[in-house]
């Protein structure tokens, strides 16, 4: 049996960097995400420099029985997850009653709904081997609604309360949660988001997604439970917590325009 980390949405942005991460510290990878010819790419360099073995799946996740999948991938080849990363996804931007909502009912399924299969399909081992390691890639936008990017807000929400709550359930049991709170990073998000150059929504992305994913590993090895990288995105939260929702909603919906 092969022990993995299991990486989704690796092909690009931060799911590639925490690949890039494993990978330097001698971790076999199993890499998940749409494009075959990216993720086969990532496997050839880090097999070359690091001497792992990575295991590559092209598997849209948002479809129905996407974690049967790959479950069933990860028994055929004979492999266990002992670390998870639950890592794809993407936003959408624009006014909701204007958006295409099979997009938007995709990004839920994709942020969401295959989240929470992937992790109840890999989570009961960890338990039954006493441990094991998730990190859920949530956002700031968890902690506030977000006008212009209303549904992605609430996915990242989602997603926070969610691993806040199975982390308590799991205390004691050698599986730890993290949720890894990200802002606006350098990625493919703000094209897959379709989010217009030039607005201030986008004008921020100066941050570099392996410094997240650096950030993210290290809170995911300590097992912290909230992790907000960089020093003005938990200035951000704790200004988000003191102020009163309707400041705050409407102030965001000013910065989205
Ligand atoms: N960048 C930011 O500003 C920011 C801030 C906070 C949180 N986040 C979160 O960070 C995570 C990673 O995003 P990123 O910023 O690294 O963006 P990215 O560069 O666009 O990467 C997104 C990854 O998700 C994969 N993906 C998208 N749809 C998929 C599907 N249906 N099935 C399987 N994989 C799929 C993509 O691969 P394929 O296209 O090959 O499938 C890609 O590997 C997301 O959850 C995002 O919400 C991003």
């Amino acid at each position: 049996m092969t022990n993995v980390v299991l990486i989704t949405g690796a092909s690009s942005g931060f799911g590639t960097e925490f690949s890039r991460i494993f990978a330097s510290k001698g971790h076999n990878l199993l890499i998940v995400a749409r494009s075959e010819d990216k993720l086969t790419a990532l496997k050839k360099s880090l097999e070359k420099r690091y001497g792992i073995k990575v295991f590559v799946l092209s598997q849209d996740l948002s479809i129905p029985d996407a974690a049967h999948r790959v479950e069933e991938f990860v028994n055929e080849n004979n492999l266990a997850v002992d670390i998870l990363i639950n890592n794809a996804g993407f936003g959408d931007y624009g006014r909701f009653v204007d958006s295409d909502i099979s997009k938007l009912s995709n990004m839920i399924d994709l942020n969401d709904r295959s989240l929470v299969e992937m992790t109840h399909t890999f989570l009961p081992s960890m338990v039954k081997n006493g441990k094991g390691k998730i990190l859920n890639v949530a956002s700031i936008a968890s902690f506030e609604a977000g006008p212009q990017m209303a549904v992605y807000y609430a996915s990242k929400a989602f997603v926070l309360s969610f691993t806040e709550s199975l982390s308590e359930e799991l205390r004691d049991t050698g599986v730890t949660l993290t949720a890894l709170c990200p802002g606006p990073t350098d990625t493919g998000f703000s094209s897959a988001a379709q989010m217009p150059a030039g607005r201030f929504a986008n004008m921020f992305r100066f941050t570099k997604p392996l410094d997240v994913a650096k950030y993210g590993y290290i809170a995911l090895m300590k097992g912290q439970v909230i992790a907000i990288p960089g020093i003005l995105n938990r200035l951000a939260i704790i200004a988000v917590k003191l102020l009163p929702r309707a400041f705050v909603r409407k102030a965001v919906g000013i910065l989205q325009k």
